[in-house]
C-alpha cells in the first residue's frame, strides 16, 4: 500500500491505496482558520496540522485494513504560498500566513517598484501577488522587525509537516516555485529577486526534487501514531500539482483540469516553461523538468458555502451533502440563466483574472420573483464563468497542437450532474468526471509515493493505471448559446463595479 496526504485548507485528508490506484481507507481530520485578525487576514496554527494529520493516521493505522507494515511509501500534497516561520532551534515563531491572506497589498507594490514588474515576471514566471509567500515574508519585515530577525528559515505547510515527521529540513520544487523568488529557469533561490528587496538568501531553505527520499521516519513518530519505520517518505509536492497527477493533466497536453474546492483552478499541464506575462501562474511540476499552468478563482465552492450560511435553510443539511442539497434545489426550482440572475463570485477579491484583492462580489438582476433556487443556480453559473475568463486566456494563447479540446472535472463541480453540465455549456468544451475523483491531491501524492517506489516507471504510466474515467458530458447547443450571451454581460461587471468597494 501507499500513503498519500494533502493538507488542505479546512483539513488535512489522509489516504491510502493499492498498487491499482483502488483507496482502501481514507480520514479526514478538519482544523480552524483564524480570520479574526481583521478583513484579509487568514492565519492557522501549524501544531493543528501536525495534531490533526498525527490522529488521521492513527485512525487508519488502527482500522484494521491496512497494516503499518504493508505501506511501502508516503507523500504529501499541500496548500501552497503559506508561510511558516521558523527559528534557528525550528521552532514555530508566529501563526501560519496562509495563501488566502491579503493583508500585504503594500508589499506587492513595492516588490514590482523595486525590482520592476516586467522583469520579476521574467524570473520567477509570476506577478507578486498578496496570496503568494514573498510579499507575506516582506509583511512580516516591515511589521513584526522583532520576529523576522529571529527567523533562521521558513518553510510551506506539507513541507513542515514531513519536517515534524522525518526531522529533515527542506523544500521541495513545485511548492517553491509558488513562493516567487525561484529562477524559473534554473530552479533556483534567485538572488537577483532577493538581494534589492534586501532578503538574506540564507534563509532559503535547501530545495529537493519531489520524487526524493526525505526519511525516515523520527522513531516518536512511528510510536505517536503507529506508523512503520520501514515505511519511505518522499518530498511531494504543491496541491495543485498533485492534483494534476491525481486528476490526469499530465495524459495529454489538450486536456485542462477545472477543480472546485474553497477556491478554484483551472490547470494545464507544460512541457516547457511559458511566460504568459503573469495573466496565469506559471509554477515548477512534480514531474522532473515539467511545468504546469494555471488561473485562480478565490472563491468558488466558498462562494457556494458562504450562500448555503445566509439562507439559514432548514431543508439544507450540513455536511458532506450539503452541497447536493443545494445543487438539487437549483436544479428544480431554476433553469439555465437563473432566470436573469447574474452572480459574480468575488466575495473576497478575484485573482485571474484581475488579481485584485479589493473587489467584492454581486447579484445582478435580482427581482421579486427570484426564489432560493435561481441564487444557488447563478452562484453555480457565476463560479464557472469565473472559470471560463481563464480559459479565454488559454484560447488566445494556445493554439494548434496545444490548444485545449476537453476539460477534466475534480472537486465539488465532479459531484453533480448539473454542475457538470453547467461546465460543458459555459466552456463549449466536452468535461469528464473521474471515479475516484475524491482523491483528488491526496491521490497524485501516492501517486508521487507509487513512481518513487517504482512501482511505475514513469507518471504516465501511474496515471493510466490509477485513473479510472466516469461519466462525460457533452455542451448543448441551445445552453451554450444563452450562456455565451449572458458571458459577455458577465464580463462587463467587473469593470462597472471594482469602484464600489
Ligand atoms: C494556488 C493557490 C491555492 C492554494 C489552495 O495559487 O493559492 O490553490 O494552493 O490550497
Amino acid at each position: 500500500f501507499i500513503l498519500g496526504i494533502d493538507l488542505g485548507t479546512s483539513a488535512v485528508k489522509v489516504l491510502v491505496c493499492d498498487r491499482h490506484g483502488n483507496i482502501v481507507t481514507h480520514s479526514t481530520k478538519p482544523y480552524e482558520l483564524d480570520q479574526s485578525g481583521g478583513v484579509g487576514y487568514s492565519e492557522q496554527n501549524p501544531e493543528h496540522w501536525v495534531h490533526a494529520t498525527f490522529d488521521a493516521i492513527k485512525e487508519i493505522v488502527h482500522s484494521g485494513l491496512v497494516k503499518s507494515d504493508s505501506i511501502a511509501g508516503m507523500s504529501f500534497s499541500g496548500m501552497m504560498h503559506t508561510l511558516v516561520l521558523l527559528d534557528k532551534q525550528h521552532n514555530v515563531l508566529r501563526p501560519a500566513i496562509l495563501w488566502n491572506d491579503t493583508r500585504n497589498s503594500k508589499q506587492c507594490n513595492d516588490i514590482n517598484k523595486i525590482i520592476g514588474s516586467k522583469k520579476f515576471i521574467e524570473i520567477t514566471g509570476n506577478k507578486p501577488l498578496e496570496g503568494f509567500t514573498l510579499p507575506k515574508i516582506l509583511w512580516v519585515k516591515e511589521n513584526q522587525p522583532d520576529i523576522y530577525s529571529r527567523m533562521a528559515t521558513f518553510l510551506l505547510p506539507k513541507d513542515y509537516l514531513r519536517f515534524r515527521i522525518t526531522g529533515k529540513i527542506g523544500m521541495e520544487l513545485s511548492d517553491a516555485s509558488g513562493c516567487v523568488m525561484m529562477d524559473m529557469k534554473d530552479h533556483k533561490w534567485s538572488k537577483e529577486i532577493l538581494d534589492p528587496l534586501g532578503i538574506d538568501i540564507g534563509i532559503c531553505p535547501p530545495l529537493y526534487q519531489s520524487l526524493e527520499d526525505a526519511g525516515p521516519i523520527l522513531k516518536e513518530v512511528c510510536e505517536k501514531t503507529g506508523l512503520s519505520i520501514n515505511t519511505k517518505v518522499f518530498f511531494g509536492a504543491a496541491d495543485n500539482a498533485a492534483a494534476a497527477i491525481g486528476g490526469g493533466a499530465i495524459l495529454s497536453p489538450n486536456q485542462a483540469l477545472s477543480m472546485i474546492g474553497s477556491s478554484g483552478v483551472v490547470l494545464n499541464h507544460e512541457s516547457e516553461f511559458i511566460n504568459y506575462n503573469g495573466e496565469i501562474h506559471t509554477f515548477i511540476h512534480a514531474i522532473p523538468n515539467q511545468y504546469y499552468s494555471m488561473g485562480v478563482t478565490l472563491n468558488a465552492g466558498y462562494s457556494l458555502s458562504w450562500l448555503k450560511n445566509i439562507l439559514q435553510d432548514p431543508s439544507i443539511v450540513s455536511g458532506p451533502d450539503d452541497i447536493k442539497t443545494l445543487v438539487d434545489i437549483a436544479k428544480n426550482e431554476s433553469c439555465v440563466g437563473a432566470k436573469g440572475l447574474l452572480f459574480t463570485p468575488y466575495l473576497n477579491g478575484e485573482r485571474t483574472p484581475y488579481t485584485d484583492s479589493q473587489i467584492r462580489a454581486s447579484f445582478i438582476g435580482l427581482d421579486s420573483t427570484h426564489k432560493r433556487g435561481d441564487l444557488v443556480r447563478s452562484c453555480l453559473e457565476g463560479i464557472v464563468f469565473s472559470f471560463q475568463d481563464i480559459f479565454e486566456i488559454y484560447n488566445r494563447v494556445k493554439s494548434g497542437s496545444s490548444s485545449i479540446d476537453h476539460v477534466i472535472a475534480l472537486g465539488g463541480g465532479s459531484k453533480s450532474d448539473l454542475w457538470m453540465q453547467i461546465q460543458a455549456d459555459i466552456f463549449n468544451k466536452p468535461i469528464l468526471s473521474l471515479e475516484n475523483s475524491q482523491g483528488g491531491p491526496s491521490l497524485g501524492a501516492a501517486m508521487i509515493a507509487a513512481v518513487a517506489l517504482q512501482w511505475y516507471p514513469d507518471f504516465e504510466q501511474c496515471s493510466k493505471a490509477f485513473l479510472k474515467f466516469g461519466k462525460s458530458f457533452n455542451p448543448i447547443a441551445e445552453n451554450q448559446e444563452k450562456y455565451s450571451k449572458l458571458y459577455q454581460i458577465y464580463r462587463k461587471v467587473y469593470e462597472s463595479t471594482k469602484e464600489i468597494c
